[in-house]
């Protein structure tokens, strides 16, 4: 990247906020542990360096560390909190272990004229979060700003370019925190403001040339998002050379692939496979129950059918994946180096060692967010762009119980009415996720004169931003009565519709 801000990742939970706040300002920036060497430091030649909260104190054993030589280096430092506290310790000052945190809202009070306040008036609220406090600034440095119960709630040493904030700029209770980071990034480091996903599909289509060069890449396409606008990228990078791998496990929805095949295939002409293997699935499902031996499966065949298919692409070299900066990021521990995971979830884990394959994540450092964006910028359709996320068992864990050819067409087309109404009232995409579940009991009803003896029919829908926990949607009772009145006159084999009111934790969002 042409500008780059690097973040020092000390264990904040806070930290994806930096880097989501540097982004927002059109700044690109890579987040990284602590163990960094400083000659890889050198060689991402940032404009300016953030070093993150974290939650230890620096005085604790396994506190994280790094090399005190990235002072010397001439590059404007921003700390925050424990980055704060990291810096000015190293520097020759003091930190003292705290009798009481400080937690919460607090007003910060401008003490002197400084570059990060330009634009903010005295005092401003900020989010404080900290036990242990500064006691004495290294020479050089001057207090900027204090709180009722920090004195040196912010610092500067002007001539070395070095900052410290007690606060936390980057979560929205500090009112003028993207501010303060703005001042940072383009007055102190001097970055330009013009990074952006047209910038960034630029460069990550030549890095893709660049790396693949003459050989071949293939890809699992699943129908969402991430696969999809990988597989856009190196499409535009290597084109033909890139072959995408759709297998039907007979687990989809409703034209699942038939819609991708017209938009990735037709309409973007992409060099796509699409492989029927819908017996080879449903065949060692046919008496399974239980959930993860039906995970078991449905992974294992997936794998067996696309090495099959892999294999016969002659020339292949790479695999690409569709794996995002979130993953990234926390497959690595504050204290370890970086090391990239393969999503479990899209069953190749073992893929590249087998078949000799080495890896291209061209979203590696993108938040969902940002793929969206770039989704659009390339010419996905919103439907794509904006689909809900779709587990890789697909139905099979939305039947409970034994799958069978017609509970597939049940819950399948249960689940189409469910989206049609969802997406019909406008709420496809305040949801996280909403889906339809097919119950192993039945119960009477009447229709007509007759007593039935039928399918019950779940609706779940959930809001949530990682799916780590959700909660179940209060929608509109209007909305909850026509997708009932609908499935139970449209699905055959319904007699009774009910919605899920719980949330996760302690459920989960899945019923399987
Ligand atoms: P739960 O049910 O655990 O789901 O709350 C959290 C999120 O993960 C999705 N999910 C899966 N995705 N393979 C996947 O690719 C799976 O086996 C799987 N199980 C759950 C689920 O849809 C939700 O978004």
């Amino acid at each position: 990247m042409e500008q780059m801000i690097l973040i020092i990742d000390f264990g904040s939970q806070y930290n994806q906020l930096i880097a989501r706040r540097v982004r927002e300002c059109k700044v690109y920036c890579q987040i990284e542990p602590p163990a960094i060497p400083v000659d890889d430091i050198l060689s991402l030649n940032p404009k300016g360096i953030i070093l993150s909260g974290g939650p230890l104190s620096i005085y604790e054993k396994y506190s994280p560390t790094i090399d005190n030589a990235i002072f010397d280096l001439g590059i404007p430092i921003l700390g925050i909190c424990y980055g704060m506290q990291y810096m000015v310790a190293a520097l020759g000052g003091a930190v003292k272990r705290a009798h009481k945190g400080e937690y919460g809202f607090a007003e910060l009070r401008i003490k002197q004229k400084n570059v990060l306040f330009n634009h903010v008036d005295s005092p401003t609220t900020c989010w404080m979060s900290h036990g242990d406090s500064i006691e004495k600034l290294p020479r050089g440095f001057q207090i900027t700003g204090s709180t009722d119960n920090t004195k040196i709630a912010s610092t500067e040493d002007v001539k070395n370019r070095l900052y410290g904030l007690q606060f936390h700029p980057e979560v929205h209770h500090t009112v003028n925190g993207k501010r303060m980071l703005k001042n940072f990034l383009v007055d102190v480091c001097e970055c330009k403001s013009t990074w952006s996903m047209k910038s960034f599909a630029v460069e990550s289509i030549a890095q893709i040339k660049d790396t693949v060069k003459e050989k071949r890449v293939i890809l699992g396409l699943s129908g969402g998002v991430d696969s999809s606008v990988s597989a856009m990228l190196i499409h535009k990078a290597i084109g033909k050379r890139l072959t995408g791998i759709f297998i039907d496990n007979g687990l989809l929805r409703k034209n699942e692939g038939e819609k991708l095949q017209t938009t990735l295939k037709e309409r973007l002409k992409l060099n796509i496979r699409f492989v029927s293997a819908k017996k080879r699935f449903l065949t060692p499902l046919a008496n399974v129950t239980d959930p993860e031996k039906k995970r078991k499966i449905i992974g294992k065949v997936f794998m067996d059918v696309f090495e099959i298919e892999a294999k016969k692409i002659k020339g292949v070299e790479y695999l690409a994946q569709g794996t995002l900066y979130p993953d990234v990021i926390e497959s690595r521990s504050v204290f370890g180096g970086p090391t990239s995971v393969i999503k479990s979830h899209h069953n190749v884990g073992g893929l590249p060692k087998k078949m000799k394959l080495k890896l291209v994540e061209p979203l590696k450092y993108l938040f969902k967010d940002e793929v969206r964006q770039l989704g659009l910028e390339m010419g996905l359709p919103d439907e794509l762009v904006w689909r809900q996320p779709f587990p890789g068992p697909g139905l099979a864990v939305r039947i409970i119980g034994k799958i069978t050819p017609k509970r597939l067409k049940i819950v399948r087309a249960a689940d189409d009415v469910l989206l049609e109404e969802i997406k019909k009232a406008g709420y496809y995409r305040k949801l996280w996720q909403s889906f339809a579940v097919l119950l192993p009991i039945k119960s009477v009803g009447v229709m007509g004169d007759q007593r039935t003896y039928e399918n019950i029919i779940v609706v779940r829908a959930v809001t949530s931003k990682d799916a780590m926990t959700a909660d179940w949607a209060k929608l509109p009772q209007k909305l909850l009565g026509s997708i009932s009145n609908r499935i139970i006159n449209e699905v055959g084999g319904v007699n009774r519709v009910v919605y899920d009111i719980s949330s996760k934790p302690p459920s989960t969002i899945e019923w399987e």
